[in-house]
Order: structure tokens, then C-alpha cells, then sequence
């Protein structure tokens, strides 16, 4: 069964009945600004996609690791990995998983037929995992922003390592984490794999590129699973450029910061009367938790109904906002105002 994402504008438009180009779609946490596309050579468009060593290079600097495989983006991985672990270890595992985090993962290993055990903001304690266990960590979570450090991953690390099982460190976000608490710059163990997309920061998500970083067995088995041309040679283009581009990377981290605060401001003033509310995310996204499930889906409907479009949790318990620049930020403001003085 497809899963619902944030991002899906088209339907939604239908849905409210309001053309596309009415909405202020913050449904997502991908960066409201794009790395601006370069000149691309036509031989690209017209080649079969080839390794591009410039983009490996460029890659192994920005995430300060020498061990790494281009693909069309995490997902791709996300939905590959189970039958591969399966090839890799015919016991059936336990998959620990965040209870709120992206749902592909679970989707992905539950379909696979494998037995998934939830754990809340906590990880399971390390005398807790059993021989050959799996544990995903969305770092930081999507939704809830919830970060690890580099220290407790590393236990979780060794642990797993020594009881044959697999850590995959999904860290989709963590272009936006200072200081890092990346693991891709020290990662020693065999059974780590570590997820790093590339749409949301550089704000490119519909080119499908990322990166998969692991020791040299795992990338084998990874690229020779997904098969060749897997990253069409513009996106591996426009990728090498954005990860060269340091400048633009800070002035990027740089106006992140300061719109998240504006929208953390905006949002604190709206819903800060209530203290069993909390506000939480990464300067991606901002996530607004109600004590139930009931305000939160009013919120968005009333919100939907007014062309502005933010993204619902599974759990109907909590709104996840993408950042709004600063020009569509008093649209959300007052829109946000009237709704909640109309529910009070
Ligand atoms: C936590 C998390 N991981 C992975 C993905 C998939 O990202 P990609 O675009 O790299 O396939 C998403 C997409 O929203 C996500 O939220």
C-alpha cells in the first residue's frame, strides 16, 4: 500500500478545489530554496549516465567519508535493503524502529516479512538487542526532530557490530545538525550503513540523487543490486557542482537558520498559551505535537481550506511545517491567527 507523504500537492489541490498555483505548500522538509541548476553539457542528456569521479570526490569531502555509493536517492535503498539482509543472514531479525519517523522504513521490512519492534524517543537499551537484530535510526527524526548523539550511536555501533545484526543510520536531515552528529566521518563498523539524501538541503529533491556510505562489501552488494545507470548524469552533474559550492552551502545553512526561527517564533506565539503543546524540528522543518488527536487534524483541514498546505502525522497527533521564506511567512501568520481565534 503507498504510503501518504507530504508533497502531494496535486491531489490535495483537487481535493479543496483550489488551482495548484494558489497554495503555500510547506508540506515538506525540503528547503524552500534550490541550488540553481548549472549549464549542463548536452553529452549528458545524450549519453548513457557514467561514474562521474568528480562527484565521488566531491561527495567524500562533504561527508568527510572515503567509502561511499552514489544512488537515486535513500529511498531506493530504504526498499532494497531487506531482501539483501535477508541474503545476508538467514535468521530471522528483529527490526527496531522509531514508532514516528518515516514510515517507508517500516514498510519496507514489514512487507519483507520481518518481525518490528517500536521503540518511543529512547532508543532500546543496548542489553535489550538480540543476535542479529536490526535497528533503524532516523537521525534526526522526521517528524519529531529527536537527535542522537555521535557517542550513543557509537555504543549502538560495537553492539551491533558484535551481535551480527545492522544499524542503518538514516540521516536524511543532517545537513542542517552544527556541530555534525553525523557517523559517516568515523564509521568503523561493518554492519553500519548510513543514509544521506541529497534533495532536502540543496532543495533538489526531484533530481533523485544521495549517497550511501558503508564498508566496501555492503556498497558492492548495494550497486550490484540496483543495477547500472541508477543516477542520470545530469543530477550527478548538478550534484557535484552543489557539493563543491561551499559558499553557497553556508549562505544556504545561513537562511535556513534564520527562517526556521522566524517560523519557531511564529509558531510559539500561536500555540505557546497551551504547555501540553510542543514545538520541535531541525531548521527543515518545525513540528507542532497536540496532547491528542483531535486539534490537529481540524488545524488542517481549516488550513487546507485556505490554500496552505502542511503535513498531517500519521498519528494525527501533531503538523509538520516546512519553512516558509520570509515573503510567505505573514500568509501562514495571520491565516494561523484566524484559525485558532475561530477554534478558542
Ligand atoms: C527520514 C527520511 N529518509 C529518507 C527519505 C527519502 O529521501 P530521498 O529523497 O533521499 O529518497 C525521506 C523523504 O522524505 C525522509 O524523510
Amino acid at each position: 500500500m503507498a504510503l501518504i507523504h507530504g508533497g502531494q500537492l496535486q491531489k490535495v489541490a483537487a481535493a479543496f478545489n483550489i488551482p495548484e498555483s494558489n497554495w503555500l505548500d510547506l508540506s515538506t522538509g525540503i528547503a524552500p530554496y534550490s541550488y540553481p541548476i548549472p549549464d549542463i553539457p548536452t553529452s549528458l542528456w545524450q549519453q548513457l549516465p557514467q561514474p562521474n569521479e568528480q562527484l565521488t570526490i566531491a561527495a567524500q569531502h562533504y561527508y568527510q567519508a572515503q567509502q561511499l555509493l552514489v544512488t537515486n536517492g535513500s529511498q531506493a535503498v530504504i526498499k532494497a535493503l531487506p531482501s539483501l539482509w535477508r541474503q545476508q543472514c538467514s535468521v530471522n531479525s528483529i527490526v527496531y524502529l522509531p514508532l514516528h519517523g518515516y514510515k517507508e522504513h517500516q514498510q519496507a521490512w514489514v512487507n519483507a516479512g520481518y518481525t518490528v519492534a517500536h521503540y518511543h524517543e529512547q532508543l532500546p537499551e543496548l542489553a535489550q538487542l538480540t543476535p542479529h537484530c536490526v535497528l533503524v535510526v532516523i537521525n534526526p527524526n522526521n517528524p519529531t526532530g529527536k537527535l542522537f548523539n555521535r557517542d550513543e550511536l557509537t555504543d549502538y555501533q560495537l553492539k551491533i557490530d558484535k551481535l551480527g545484526g545492522l544499524l542503518v543510520l538514516d540521516e536524511a536531515f543532517m545537513d542542517v545538525i552544527t556541530p555534525t552528529q553525523s557517523l559517516s566521518s568515523t564509521l568503523t563498523a561493518q554492519s553500519t550503513l548510513i543514509l544521506r539524501s541529497f534533495g532536502k538541503f540543496f532543495g533538489l529533491a526531484g533530481i533523485r540523487i544521495g549517497f550511501v556510505v558503508a564498508n566496501q562489501h555492503w556498497l558492492k552488494l548495494l550497486n550490484e543490486t540496483l543495477g547500472p545507470w541508477q543516477v542520470n548524469g545530469p543530477a550527478q552533474y548538478i550534484a557535484q557542482h552543489a557539493l563543491q559550492n561551499i559558499s553557497w552551502q553556508q549562505q544556504q545553512q545561513s537562511n535556513l537558520i534564520n527562517d526556521s526561527q522566524q517560523l519557531g517564533k511564529l509558531l510559539f506565539e500561536c500555540f505557546a498559551h497551551d504547555s501540553t503543546i510542543s514545538i520541535k524540528g531541525t531548521t527543515l522543518f518545525q513540528t507542532v505535537t497536540f496532547s491528542s488527536n483531535t486539534v490537529a487534524p481540524l488545524i488542517y483541514q481549516a488550513l487546507c481550506q485556505r490554500g496552505i498546505y502542511v503535513r498531517l502525522t500519521d498519528n494525527q497527533q501533531a503538523l509538520r511545517f516546512g519553512i516558509p521564506c520570509p515573503e510567505q511567512l505573514p500568509r501562514l501568520g495571520q491565516t494561523l491567527k484566524k484559525i485558532l481565534k475561530s477554534c478558542r
